[in-house]
């Protein structure tokens, strides 16, 4: 098999570990936001971004388009992170998983930031130059782990099954997993097989949580005219990025692997049930992801 190419949180598609580090920093600073993740704004400075993203972070966009383009960017992953904050928390504190799998962690804080049952084990699988980055970041600011966090270094187009089970995984104990602002940036091919890996490792009782779409919806998301002037002015074409090829939707997929469907919901109804109305842009932009939970008895 080729050697896949590597990236950091400033190349390739771990830029985009670092937007979603912005988005939610600029969430926790706004009055009403939805989450309140500290780390945000501390790992997004950490990796010393671009002038037009550090004006973003000091609350001064370069221009109006920039701008609203945040501010959805925003309202999306505040909702999305509240959503899946709460996934782990109900899982957790009902005692029905014993470990947790994060599948493209990026600059996720949650094994700093929520509070986790005692001797609880947090995997996270991304590229080793985003982990490592992550790890080193929060350690120096004096973060704390809250949970035992357990790197795996891998890249989700390989076998990164043998590095979840040779870090310690135990596929015996039911686990929570979380897939997040992931499949758009995998192969369909991987995608099936994420799933399929998934489904093989899971033990009775365990979970998922996904923000998915289908992929004709979300190449219209990037149709929206804010992300070519991103794309232009920050010299990063998104439709590089993702991958755009068709796809069985992923809740059909988790479906045919004997999974049940607890929720699936677009972004437009979780806005809601937050008390946050998502506007003109911001809606066109949140109808096309949808939060879902299923569960394996
Ligand atoms: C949009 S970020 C989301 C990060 C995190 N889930 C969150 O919501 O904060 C996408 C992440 O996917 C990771 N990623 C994409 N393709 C990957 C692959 N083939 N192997 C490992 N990680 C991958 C990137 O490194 C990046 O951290």
């Amino acid at each position: 098999m080729a050697e896949h190419e590597k990236w950091d949180v400033v190349s390739g598609v771990g830029r985009t570990a670092l937007w979603v580090a912005v988005a939610r920093a600029l969430e926790t600073r706004s009055e009403s936001g939805l989450i309140d993740d500290p780390h945000a704004e501390v790992l997004a400075r950490a990796a010393q971004p671009t002038g037009a993203l550090t004006s973003v972070l000091d609350a001064q966009p370069e221009d109006e388009t920039t701008r609203q383009l945040w501010q959805v960017m925003a309202l999306h992953l505040g909702i999305r992170t509240r959503f899946f904050d709460e996934y782990f928390r109900t899982a957790t504190s009902s005692g029905e998983v014993e470990q947790a799998v994060i599948l493209a962690a990026g600059l996720d804080s949650r094994a700093w930031r929520l509070e986790w049952p005692q001797d609880f084990t947090l995997f996270e699988i991304d590229q080793p130059e985003v982990l490592d980055f992550k790890r080193r970041a929060l350690a120096g600011e004096g973060a704390h782990l809250r949970c035992e966090h357990v790197a795996v270094r891998a890249d989700l187009r390989d076998d990164w099954a043998s590095a979840l089970l040779a870090a310690g995984f135990d596929p015996q104990k039911p686990t929570a997993w979380l897939v997040e602002g992931l499949l758009p940036y995998l192969p369909a091919e991987a995608e099936e097989e994420l799933f399929q890996v998934i489904t093989r490792l899971s033990a009775p009782g365990s979970q998922v949580a996904l923000e998915h779409s289908v992929s004709a919806n979300f190449g219209q998301a990037m149709d929206d005219p804010r992300f070519e002037h991103v794309s232009q002015d920050w010299g990063v074409d998104m439709n590089q990025l993702v991958h755009q090829d068709e796809r069985t939707p992923a809740i059909t997929r988790l479906r045919d692997h004997g999974w049940q469907v607890d929720r699936d919901e677009n972004g437009t109804t979780t806005a809601a049930e937050y008390g946050r109305q998502a506007d003109g842009h911001s809606a066109m932009h949140l109808e096309h992801v949808r939060y879902a939970t299923v569960r394996r008895n």
